[in-house]
């Protein structure tokens, strides 16, 4: 009998479908703050479709580019919707990412059998940068313009090779056009990349199975992911489809700078360069150091930090809700996150720089030194009680 190959490969993509997700098992206790992930997964399908009939209409040229993008707002068919999807949509991967940055590290995610699935996440974090750095460029404003210019800069530093290496970087002397159809080229590729690692995320997740907010391991306290989780995320999305249609259709310019409304011009700085909400934090942290190598050095530090933790981690147990000591200093964190958003808008002046600079040391202690240790104090408070009862 001839071999027939459409059948076994449609026999193994059914097998694939139904261990990977119809029955795949899954810890019964998820909350909702394990919907993030899919969240994540829909936010950048949304913006690679939007961003793509945006590529349609855009001309990534100094002269024209920000005409283009007026062009598309006023002529093209529901060019509006699509432009404003795809910038709010940005801010959006943000929050949801941020939430699931957040959720693996009060629930411990990161440790120990899945140390190379957080890190493959935060690879993704850095090229999501990436992306939205080169994507703000596009529309060719005043912030554009500027926003790429002091980050560009920041190569200079390097010592003897930082000039060549930033003109290499620009394709000429200074941010000009060049720069803009090389980073239009990037910001249109880094997101297929983002794909392709997010299915590493994946395959690395289903290796292990997911935590669980008891901190149990798959196998548990299983429920097959479809209709239980399949019916929770459906629900987690309906509600983000609501928050986002907010921003889109009634506050659609509220998370963006109103200079980038006036075309570039290299002549003239604005009052103020900030980037956008999402890296006001690392900003801020740039900024507190009063040395220009030592504050790119921080920045940078700031988030390859986050590679550290699963090695770092001494706890024995992975929910914070059970981690007395940790849990405040968790929270302690998350508002020194928020102080760091709030300085990274302000000038660099009397009080912001002290309040700023304290944030920051904050921000390193939490990593490199309240995580190794109160892991260990924790550890040993469990062990005495448990020896004395
Ligand atoms: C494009 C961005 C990302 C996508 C599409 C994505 C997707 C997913 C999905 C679908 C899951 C399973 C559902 C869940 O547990 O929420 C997951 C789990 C996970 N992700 Fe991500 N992710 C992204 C970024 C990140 C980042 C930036 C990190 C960390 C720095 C990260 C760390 C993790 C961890 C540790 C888990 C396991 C969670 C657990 O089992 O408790 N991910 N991811």
């Amino acid at each position: 009998m001839p071999l027939n190959l459409t059948r076994i490969n449609r026999s193994y993509l059914f097998a694939f479908i139904d261990s990977h997700i119809i029955h795949y098992p899954t810890p019964i206790s998820l909350t909702y703050a394990w919907s993030f992930g899919s969240l994540a997964g829909i936010c950048l399908v949304i913006q690679m479709l939007s961003g793509i009939f945006l590529a349609m209409h855009y001309t990534p040229n100094i002269d024209m580019a920000f005409s283009s993008v007026e062009h598309i707002m006023r002529d093209v068919q529901n060019g509006w919707l699509i432009r404003y999807i795809h910038a709010n949509g940005a801010s959006m991967f943000f929050i949801v990412v941020y939430a699931h940055i957040c959720r693996g590290l009060y629930y411990g995610s990161y440790m120990e059998p899945r140390e190379l699935l957080w890190c493959s996440g935060v690879i993704i974090f850095l090229l999501m940068m990436g992306t939205a750095f080169t994507g703000y460029v596009l529309p060719w404003g005043q912030m554009s313009f500027w926003g790429a210019t002091v980050i560009t800069s920041m190569v200079t530093a390097i010592p003897v090779a930082g000039q060549p290496i930033v003109q290499w970087l620009w394709g000429g002397y200074t941010v000009g056009n060049p720069t803009l159809n090389r980073f239009f080229s990037i910001h249109f590729v880094l997101p297929f990349v983002i794909a392709g690692l997010t299915l590493v995320h994946l395959a690395l997740l289903h290796k292990e199975g997911s935590n669980s907010p008891v901190g149990s391991d798959t196998g548990v306290d299983d429920v097959p992911f479809y209709p239980y989780f399949v019916s929770k995320d459906v629900f987690a999305f309906a509600c983000f489809l609501l928050f986002f249609a907010t921003f889109v259709f009634y506050f659609p310019n509220v998370l963006n700078h109103p200079d980038n409304y006036i075309p570039a011009d290299p002549l003239q700085t604005p009052a103020h360069v900030v980037p956008e909400w999402y890296f006001l934090p690392y900003y801020a942290i740039l900024r507190s150091i009063p040395h220009k190598v030592g504050g790119i050095i921080a920045m940078g530090g700031s988030i390859l930090i986050l590679l550290l933790i699963p090695f770092i981690n001494t706890s024995e147990i992975r929910n914070t809700t059970y981690r007395p000591i940790f849990k405040f200093c968790f929270w302690f964190f998350i508002a020194d996150f928020i102080i760091l958003m709030w300085i990274g808008q302000k000038p660099v002046k009397d009080t912001f720089i002290l309040v700023g600079q304290i944030a920051t040391v904050y921000y390193f202690a939490f990593f490199l030194i309240l995580i190794p240790i109160i892991g260990k104090v924790e550890s040993a408070l469990v062990h005495y009680k448990l020896d004395s009862d």
